[in-house]
């Protein structure tokens, strides 16, 4: 069976990027058997089954197609080890809760296991890819475990960092930016390093496949997450300015973005971005930038966490003083609790901690979103304060005292806001934590309307 395929390439974890990333690899590349472990069996049979472990647009038309054919998931991964030829390694990276770099550093123990396990299981030479994101440095260590036992097996260690956003995971894996692969400069390293540039060229155009050194591949993906985050943090900001001098963020950024050494994207102001990796990688690097003694670049980017911390509180407390200073036994209904739009994903959502603080100040919160309601109420498990679950964001919003939007789901913008108002308590508030709907459209309706970084429109003398 084996043998029809070119390669068999194996992903050990079948999380948010494994399961993605090698569907798409197996979709366009048919004559490479690609394999997906996990050690989740659960996991694993919702890989195999009609329900995915994970919402996102594309993903399933992709999965139906190259499943069974080239593209299988499977929770034997000592086997799948020994048969691969190619082994990605896409486990998670959180945050270390313990010991020393607590609340830092990266957690490596999945990562170290996996590479223990390879070592364990290997009977032939292979090529481990890093799609994990990782502390620079990380390769070495791992060579240093793969070496650590004189099987005389070769394995080459490559960095090839995933970039994809969730919500536009598909999209961003056809036609991605680019993609980065980072190798040893030994013959044996652009040897690896050209194997796997032969898979992605078979989608992405040659120049858009791009190769570095492992070091600098590595630290690439932190330092495009640390990017990206702080030019939300910068609009974020500005957007308190704004708040203060009656300045309308959404035209400062239109207005900078169209310079085009600044660029329109990633400008959005917001209740703080969340998701599982920005806050996380940043402090990795911060936790790197204090490990070799560079504690004034380190203090840079820990700000970049520290305004969106800000932006998160902040956000509550105008909710608190705009509401007459008391929210308890106000029912407020949170319009999104995913950490974007077009994901089920509520890893280090914004949503977790308002609703959090909002339930301490004993308000009555009802929850919807489209995608994330089974996330929601497992984040918010052992919570002890009113918290009710609701798909219909009509029925959330019945006799409620204010919406707080909170993730920038499409449907939230086209919303019938006159019924909603119909329905609400009196005096009826509206916390635009996305700045998505039409705050005028919403005054003249009669709401009180509370966007982030531009005036408030209220209805009180
Ligand atoms: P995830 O938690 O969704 O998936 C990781 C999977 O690895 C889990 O299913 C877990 O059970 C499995 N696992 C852990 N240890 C294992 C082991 N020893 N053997 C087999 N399986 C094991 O995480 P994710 O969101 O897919 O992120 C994975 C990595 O990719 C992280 O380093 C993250 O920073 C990076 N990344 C994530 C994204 C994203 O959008 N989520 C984007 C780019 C990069
Ligand atoms: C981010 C990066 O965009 C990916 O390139 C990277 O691969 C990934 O992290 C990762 O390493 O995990 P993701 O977190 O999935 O992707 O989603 P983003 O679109 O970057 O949004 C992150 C957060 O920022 C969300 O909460 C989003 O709502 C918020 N955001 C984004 C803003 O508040 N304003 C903006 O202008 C843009």
């Amino acid at each position: 069976m084996a043998t029809e395929f070119k390669k068999n390439i194996l992903c050990i974890g079948a999380g948010y990027v494994g399961g993605p990333t090698m569907s798409l690899i197996a979709y366009k590349c048919p004559f490479y058997k690609v394999t997906v472990v996990d050690i989740n069996p659960e996991r694993i049979a919702e890989w195999n089954s009609d329900t995915l472990p994970i919402y996102e647009p594309g993903l399933d038309e992709v999965v139906r197609t190259a499943r069974g054919r080239n593209l299988f998931f499977s929770t034997d991964i000592e086997t799948e080890i020994k048969q691969a030829d190619i082994i990605f390694v896409s486990v998670n990276t959180p945050t270390k809760t313990f010991g020393a770099g607590a609340g830092l550093a990266a957690d490596l123990q999945y990562w170290e296991k996996t590479a223990r396990q390879i070592l364990e299981c290997a009977d032939s030479p292979k090529i481990i890819v890093e799609k994990s994101t990782l502390p620079v440095k990380t390769a070495l260590a791992m060579e240093r475990i793969l070496t650590s036992t004189d099987s005389g097996i070769h394995f080459e260690v490559l960095s090839n960092p995933e970039f994809l956003a969730e919500g536009t995971a598909i999209k961003d894996l056809e036609n991605p930016d680019r993609v980065l692969i980072g190798s040893s400069q030994t013959e044996k390293g652009l040897q690896a390093r050209d194997e796997l540039v032969e898979i992605y060229a078979n989608w992405v155009p040659r120049d858009r496949i791009i190769t570095s050194n492992v070091w600098s591949s590595e630290l690439s993906k932190l330092v495009a997450n640390a990017f990206l985050a702080q030019r939300i943090s910068s609009i974020n900001a500005i957007s308190v300015l704004c708040e203060e001098t009656d300045a309308d963020v959404n035209e400062v950024a239109r207005s900078i973005g169209m310079d085009s050494r600044i660029g329109s994207r990633f400008l959005n102001a917001s209740v703080g971005f969340g998701g599982s990796c920005f806050k996380k990688d940043i402090l990795n690097l911060v936790y790197l930038c204090r490990n070799y003694g560079l504690d004034e670049v380190a203090d840079y980017w820990e700000n970049v966490v520290k305004i969106n911390e800000y932006q998160k509180e902040r956000f509550v407390l105008k909710m608190l003083k705009s509401m007459f200073n008391t929210l308890a036994e106000k029912r407020i209904a949170i319009f999104g609790f995913a950490f974007k739009s077009d994901t089920g994903d509520t890893r280090d959502s914004p949503a977790i901690f308002i609703t959090k603080k909002l339930v301490e100040e004993n308000a009555d919160i009802i929850i919807t979103d489209p995608k994330a309601l089974k996330n929601a109420k497992k984040d918010l498990e052992g919570v002890e304060g009113s918290i009710d679950y609701q798909i219909d964001p009509y029925k959330a919003a019945e006799k409620s005292h204010a919406i707080a939007i909170l993730t920038e789901w499409e449907l939230y913008r086209n919303l019938d806001f006159e019924k909603i108002f119909q329905s609400m308590n009196k005096p009826a508030f509206i916390f635009d934590g996305r700045n998505i709907v039409d705050h005028q459209a919403l005054f003249e309706i009669g709401f009180n309307v509370y966007p982030v970084g531009k005036p408030a429109l209220t209805h009180f003398k």
